[in-house]
């Protein structure tokens, strides 16, 4: 039986990028492959994203030419999967292009829901569960000229940050089995790659009880580690509120488990931190970095950080750059704030800083980062690392780029390395986003 195509566009976070390879393999036991090419698919999947509204006018804009692209292809169906779905539900079937959407956890559902289209037309489900971690699902990676892969170890959150659309779109938290974890990483491992990234949106809050044991987070961690040796080993997100000195601990035990903590602090300012639901202190915030400084000195710690929060004054935007600098980041994703409808703060907080100001403030985000990364990378010279070689340099046929288990990107001259190599190299220049050095022999 001739095999059909599958062409899958993920928007959004790694998380996404995992989901897709999950919905991958069970559309491949419906006589579904992947295609790299668009124009040949009988299936388009958008795996989208909801966390701000700039993610959700792609998809909109995106759905714009799929009027054109049907009237060509009159097979082609198109499905709207993930975050985006569960958020916008039934009104995608007003778009005339949408055949059927899926929510995070209705991913098993897509083949029957695929089945009714023909009879019925649009098709949706956007059912949450307490339960569905698809267990026992092996996941289709997408690219398998990757050395780099992902495992989800939990989907949901529960933390409800009062900004946040993810509670609404993904459900509660769910740790998924250590069996079904470890077999993931096997098969990447197998499959070639190097390297591994454990995912969560709270991956501190892993817990996994049976009647015998009950495996937290560091204990996983050490698992991993141990088990996979040649492995090297990464993990996000951390939050601040969860992140234990175990767990600190455990990564300075393994040498395998990158030194890289995304932490995310979202604000410098208390009051701020406090409407946002985050349940931590600045104080808290800068003793965990204490602590990881204390523990692994050259760690790299990266953050997530938002500006114009319902209520930020002046003084609160202060206290984000006072901290950004106290802490010396190497890197951070910035944002301005994005109401999302549904969330505590929609419902009951004022979107009250003007977005002028809210773009202002950003900018200043990113002039300070930007300087802040450059130094970072400055105190990087004539240092030595051990990159994975990721592929050829954008910028030049000669060169080609690793990433450091910090977490930073270095150019080297390609001196016939492969992809998926680990090589010392020596750094001996900088951009504010870039490390570039040589090959110690
Ligand atoms: N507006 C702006 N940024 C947001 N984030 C999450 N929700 C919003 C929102 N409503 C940011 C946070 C989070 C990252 C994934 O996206 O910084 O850590
Ligand atoms: Fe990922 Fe959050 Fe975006 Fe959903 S809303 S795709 S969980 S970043």
């Amino acid at each position: 039986m001739k095999m059909k195509k599958l062409y899958i566009e993920t928007f959004g976070c790694q998380m996404n990028i995992a989901d897709s390879e999950v919905v991958a393999s069970i559309l491949k036991d419906e006589n579904y492959e992947l295609t790299i090419n668009p124009d040949e698919a009988d299936l388009y999947l958008f795996n989208t994203c909801a966390v701000r509204e700039n993610a959700e006018k792609r998809i909109w804009n995106k759905l714009q030419h799929f009027k054109g692209i049907k009237r060509k292809n009159r097979n082609l169906k198109l499905g709207v999967i993930g975050c985006m779905a569960q958020h916008i539900g039934n009104d995608f079937k007003q778009t005339g292009v949408v055949d059927f959407i899926a929510g995070p956890d209705a991913y098993r559902n897509i083949p029957n829901l695929l089945k009714s289209i023909d009879e019925s037309g649009f098709q949706a489900d956007t059912e949450l569960s307490l339960t569905e971690t698809y267990e026992a699902i092996l996941p289709t990676r997408i690219n398998n000229a990757k050395i780099s892969g992902f495992v989800s170890i939990t989907r949901g959150c529960n933390n409800f940050c009062s900004y946040c659309i993810v509670p609404y779109t993904r459900g509660r938290e769910r740790s998924r089995k250590v069996s079904d974890i470890m077999n993931e990483v096997q098969d990447l491992q197998e499959n070639g790659y190097r390297e591994i990234t454990l995912l969560g949106q709270n991956v501190n809050s892993y817990n996994y009880t049976t009647s015998t044991e009950s495996i937290d987070f560091p204990k996983l961690l050490a698992l991993t580690a141990t088990r996979f040796p040649d492995l090297r080993i990464r993990f996000t997100t951390s939050h601040p509120k969860d992140i234990s000195d175990e767990l600190i601990e455990c990564i300075a035990n393994h040498d395998n488990i990158c030194n890289h903590i995304h932490l995310p602090i979202q604000s410098g300012s208390n009051e701020v931190l406090k409407r946002m639901n985050r349940k931590y202190t600045l104080e808290w915030y800068l003793d965990r970095i204490q602590k990881i400084r204390e523990l692994i000195p050259d760690c790299g710690i990266t953050t997530d950080i938002f500006a114009g929060f319902c209520g930020e004054m002046e003084a609160d935007h202060q206290q984000s750059l006072d901290v950004m600098k106290q802490v010396g980041f190497d890197a951070a994703f910035m944002f301005k704030y994005s109401e999302r409808e549904g969330t505590y703060a929609a419902k009951h907080l004022d979107d009250d800083v003007p977005e002028a100001i809210k773009i202002r403030r950003l900018n200043e985000l990113i002039t300070l980062q930007n300087q802040l990364s450059l130094e970072s990378n400055q105190r990087d010279v004539g240092k030595s690392f051990r990159i994975l070689i990721e592929g050829k340099s954008k910028r030049s046929e000669t060169e080609i780029f690793g990433r450091t288990c910090q977490n930073k990107v270095v150019i080297i001259p390609d001196t016939g390395e492969k992809i998926g190599d680990f090589v010392p190299v020596t750094v001996n220049d900088y951009t504010s986003a870039t490390l570039f050095g040589t090959k110690i022999s």
